[in-house]
């Protein structure tokens, strides 16, 4: 088959004309489900890259539904924008298989690109030109029908919250809005899936997290199924599944709330009036207890669900009470043996995007 035959997609068929209608349900228990009618978002077999001796992914497989938000975690070096690259027809694989929307990304590559957005680690604006001009370009780019451009335009604008920068050169534009512009741009054609390279890489936290509300803004409105790596772990929480990438491989794959509840238990701490007694009655109805000097703590499943049973099970005056569930950092250190801080250094970040305005 050669990319002209691009109109035929592979596998189940997928109904092309309601890409924006996302076919994901949440199965019980918030797990995302691939609905047997069409096919998958994003469908990745074996994937394997190599460079001359080093080999930069290994073998990579996973699904992402369709309204999904799935985030690839990781260090510098890890793989994940050469892993975008090849889902997004701009490198070929050494081998594997993978699809979008149903296409096969390397034999119907004209069609897999009608359906993706792309928002590239480094930036890609013309700062010469206005926000509203470099969207015009891209509809001219990607071929977006004459009478749709303007609405579309309009309604990028708004999704990012940039319309009122819309006659402003990009020159003027921050960091963030600049960051925001693109993935405006990425949305214009109407994707099924957005691929987003490290989008909020080098700015600041409060931007960080303005750039998520309109992720997920995008998500809710226009059922965008949202690929994207970060190597920050408070922002693959926002993410409906996390695959962490280490070293070329995935090496664990799930919801953020599963992946720490792999890692250990949640502990629920109290200081009471007596701890010996508190911890001796906690024990009786089958808690796992560690009783100490300052407090005793139980180690439970679901601490923010059981604090109050614990509490009453003590039987004795409380005076605070601490729950800690593991968070992505022990998730990271569990899986890799080691901390993401130690494994990603500053020099991820591109020399052009340091020197970009703020
Ligand atoms: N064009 C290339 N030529 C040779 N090696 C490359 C190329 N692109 C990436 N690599 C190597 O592949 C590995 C993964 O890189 P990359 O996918 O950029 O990681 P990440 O995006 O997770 O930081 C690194 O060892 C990197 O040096
Ligand atoms: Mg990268």
């Amino acid at each position: 088959m050669t990319a002209s035959d691009d109109a035929t997609p592979v596998g189940p068929t997928p109904d092309s004309s309601s890409f924006s209608e996302p076919k994901t349900e949440r199965a019980p228990g918030g797990q995302w489900a691939v609905s047997e009618s069409a096919p998958p978002a994003i469908d990745v077999r074996s994937l394997t890259k190599r460079f001359g001796e080093n080999e930069a992914v290994k073998g990579v497989s996973f699904q992402v539904a369709r309204g999904e938000v799935f985030a690839f975690l990781g260090p510098n070096g890890a793989g994940k924008t050469t892993t975008i690259r090849m889902l997004c027809t701009l490198s070929r694989p050494t081998s594997g298989s993978a699809t979008i929307d149903g296409f096969d990304v390397f034999r119907q590559p004209t069609a897999v690109r009608r359906r993706i957005g792309l928002v590239f680690q480094e930036p890609t604006l013309d700062e010469q030109l206005t926000a509203e001009e470099n969207l015009r370009f891209h509809a001219v780019l990607y071929r977006v029908p004459h009478h749709e451009v303007e609405e579309r335009i309009d309604r990028v604008l708004r999704l990012v919250d940039l319309q009122d920068r819309r006659k402003d050169l990009v020159s003027t534009f921050s960091g963030g809005m600049a960051r925001r512009l693109e993935i405006a741009r990425g949305m214009l054609h109407t994707p099924a899936v957005l691929f987003l390279d490290e989008p909020t890489i080098g700015l600041d936290p409060q931007t960080r997290a303005l750039m998520w509300e309109d992720v997920l803004r995008l998500r809710s409105e226009e059922g965008v199924t949202i690929f994207l790596t970060t190597h920050y772990m408070d922002e693959a929480e926002y993410a409906d599944r996390i695959a962490i990438i280490d070293n070329g491989s995935i090496v664990a794959l799930d919801s953020p709330d599963e992946l720490k509840k792999m890692v250990g238990s949640d502990t629920v701490e109290l200081s009471t009036a007596d701890n010996k007694l508190a911890g001796s009655n906690l024990e009786q109805a089958g808690y796992k207890v560690s009783v100490g000097e300052e407090s005793v703590v139980a180690f439970v499943k679901n601490g923010e669900e059981q604090v109050t049973a614990i509490i009453s099970t003590a039987g004795v005056p409380i005076t605070s009470v601490r729950v800690h569930r593991p968070n992505l950092d022990d998730v990271f250190l569990h899986f890799t043996g080691r901390e993401i801080r130690e494994s990603h250094a500053d020099r991820s970040f591109p020399m052009h995007f340091r020197s970009f305005r703020r």
